[in-house]
């Protein structure tokens, strides 16, 4: 009986002694190092987090360019000029960006009928003469600022991007309607 009591006395200092344990800091650590990393909190500002900083007033990132038309459509399609070459390269590129970013509204021919289409209202055709007669700057403009019911896409698609997405359109425009010396080259081909 002397025994038991002994014992049970022992289990009960131990559990005693365990419900009084932190679990949120270790009583002693072993070569801390990393152990305690400075936490931030999302949108929290400090002196050196270089993530939450605002850029100094006035600067814009290396390699940017503002968009100096907002708002003009007409004016970017006279001033802006595709700066790209269309090799086939840039072709391919255009292609994989135009079937990532606008295939699912406005279709693999650029026809309005995309993969959301009706959920989403039906574009208009970018196969239409319309289109075809606006220079590469308008449609430029489009992708940047949005045209009412489509988006921007100046976030997530890069400028020299939009403009190879662009060089692929006139490609899906030719495959439609093929001009008189591509019939030859398919003739010869
Ligand atoms: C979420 C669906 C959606 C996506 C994605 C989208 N568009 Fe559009 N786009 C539209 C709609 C809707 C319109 C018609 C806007 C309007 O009423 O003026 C439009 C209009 C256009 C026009 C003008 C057509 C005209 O006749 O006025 C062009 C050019 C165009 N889009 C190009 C693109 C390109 C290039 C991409 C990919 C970078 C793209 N769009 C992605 C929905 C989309």
């Amino acid at each position: 009986m002397k025994v038991f009591f002994k014992k049970s006395l022992l289990v009960a200092v131990m559990l005693g002694g365990l419900t009084s344990c932190r679990h949120d800091k270790p009583n002693m650590t072993y070569m801390p190092d990393m152990h305690y990393s400075p936490a931030v909190k999302a949108q929290e500002q400090t002196r050196w987090n270089s993530k939450t900083r605002v850029p100094v007033e006035g600067t814009i990132p290396r390699g940017y360019h503002p968009y100096r038309y907002s708002g003009q459509p007409e004016k970017a399609g006279q001033m802006l000029k595709n700066p790209l070459r269309r090799t086939k390269t840039v072709l391919n590129h255009g292609r994989d960006l135009f079937n990532t970013y606008c295939i699912v509204c406005h279709g693999k021919f650029g026809e309005g009928d995309g993969y959301i289409i009706p959920k989403y209202p039906r574009p208009p055709s970018l196969q239409s003469d319309k289109i075809r007669n606006y220079p590469d700057g308008r449609i430029y403009h489009i992708i940047t600022e949005g045209q009412n019911l489509m988006p921007s896409y100046a976030s997530q698609i890069l400028q020299e991007d939009r403009w190879a997405i662009i060089h692929y359109i006139r490609v899906l425009q030719r495959a439609k309607k093929p001009t008189a010396s591509d019939l030859k080259k398919l003739e010869n081909w």
